[in-house]
């Protein structure tokens, strides 16, 4: 049974078909969710199942999304599934970040190790599927520069044509390249993303393009995955805590959705708490979730951040991440530029290195266990989302003391490692190494 959308608002809860081209309910206007039967295995037969893939050389089995197949069973028929082999991103113990953010040990879920460099990827691979599935032969997204990046990838990969559209000027260059390679028609449009969003939204309608930004319901499927795939490798202990940087609020939507499911099915007994981290200068869920009216979200017109893949100032998935922090019992913290930049620096230092985006999850760690919100001896897994090469031109100018906020504020290079020029010497090199 491939399943139904089903709105999410509990006064609505209207259901749809599944091969419905939907994107908000068109009864009430809230998001949709994919909803299901339960999977005919019992929890400990789908452990066992899922277990046992990782030995097989089955394209479907080796991805780290197709390999929990009974977790997003939408698709009737498997063959159309596009995949580039995603997830299966390790856990990486990070000693230093433990002691900078104030922890006892953190463990990094590094989603930078999927084929475009994203957690994009995860969702990406079950969007493109569907759209395959339904028969389209052109898809489209806004974007801050991943989702981008894994569409244009998985598209292509396809066969479809991948149309995308970004704030001209404002995505990193590692991730417009990425882009063009994949061989996406690329639209550079002068307004930022969320107006860019609204203008997208019209346009597919209009030109019978398929929308795979994070309000498709399918890729929020894919990355329930990744807390799948997490809790498997960690032979389904349930950590305190699974913190992550957000932006238009898609993966703590899906890793709250994935969560509450796999309790639903007993394969974990309880929840971690989950905790969202946000640039301060685009935080409007931080301020409604310290806001005394949670009812709406005030969206800031002019988000900034040097973290651009989370310049997100009126994010579309606030009505379920609020509902995904309040299920969990968890907590929406905000970071500075500064905390940000040191953040990264140090996860660079322990070898594993993230883009600026991902680091706000130990700048906001720190911030947590400082308040006494995360007790030091907390089982952590902190959410890297993108590559370190994502973004170099943020590293090299941090590293060489250049680096500035948005506001022209200079950020100090406080974990600086900047490069040192000599000429072509032995003497004077054999000199340098020894002082
Ligand atoms: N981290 C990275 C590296 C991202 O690219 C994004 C979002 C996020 C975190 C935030 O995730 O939106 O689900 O809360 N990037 C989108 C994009 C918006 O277009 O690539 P979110």
């Amino acid at each position: 049974m491939p399943g139904e959308l089903a709105c999410i608002e509990t006064s609505c809860r209207a259901r749809y078909a599944i091969t419905d081209v939907l994107y908000n309910c068109p009864s009430c206007g809230g998001l949709l969710e994919a909803v299901y039967d339960k999977p005919a295995e019992s929890a400990e037969d789908l452990k066992c199942l899922w277990r046992e893939r990782r030995m097989s050389n089955d394209p479907l089995d080796q991805s780290g999304v197709w390999r929990y197949r009974e977790f997003i069973p939408f698709l009737g028929d498997l063959s159309h599934v596009v995949t580039l082999r995603e997830g299966c991103t390790p856990l990486l113990p990070g000693k230093l970040a433990a002691e900078y953010g104030g922890l006892d040990a953190v463990v990094f879920k590094h989603q930078g190790f999927n084929p475009t460099g994203s957690f994009k990827d995860n969702g990406m691979t079950c969007g493109a599927s569907q759209a395959v599935a339904l028969g389209m032969s052109r898809v489209a997204c806004v974007s801050t520069g991943n989702t981008s990046a894994s569409m244009a990838a998985y598209a292509s990969s396809a066969g479809l044509q991948p149309v995308i559209f970004i704030p001209y000027g404002n995505i990193s260059f590692g991730k417009l390249a990425q882009a063009l390679e994949y061989g996406a028609k690329t639209i550079q449009v002068e307004a930022n993303f969320d107006q860019i969003l609204a203008l997208v939204r019209t346009l597919a309608e209009r030109l019978g393009i398929y929308l795979l930004n994070s309000i498709n319901p399918f890729r929020i499927e894919g990355q329930k995955t990744i807390m799948a795939e997490m809790l498997d490798q960690r032979d389904w202990h349930v950590p305190d805590w699974v913190v992550l940087p957000g932006g238009n609020l898609g993966n703590i939507s899906a890793f709250g959705k994935g969560l509450r499911e796999l309790k639903e099915l007993g394969l974990i007994d309880r929840l971690p708490r989950l905790a969202v981290v946000q640039a301060a200068g685009s935080a409007p869920f931080y301020d409604l979730m310290h806001s005394s009216d949670r009812s709406r979200l005030n969206a800031i017109g002019h988000p900034e951040t040097l973290a651009t893949a989370i310049k997100i100032g009126d994010p579309v998935s606030w009505p379920k991440a609020l509902h995904e922090i309040e299920a969990s019992q968890g907590v929406v913290e905000k970071v500075t530029e500064q905390e940000i930049a040191d953040a990264k620096a140090v996860i660079g230092r322990c070898g594993i290195g993230c883009e600026p985006a991902s680091a706000a999850t130990l700048a906001g760690i720190r911030k947590l266990t400082a308040a006494g919100i995360m007790r030091p001896d907390a089982d952590v897994v902190a959410v890297l989302t993108g590559n370190v090469l994502k973004d170099p031109g943020y590293i090299h100018e941090y590293h060489t003391g250049v680096l500035r906020d948005p506001q022209g504020t200079p950020i100090q290079s406080n974990f600086g490692n900047p490069p040192t020029v000599l000429p072509n010497d032995s003497e004077r090199i054999a000199a340098f190494l020894s002082s």
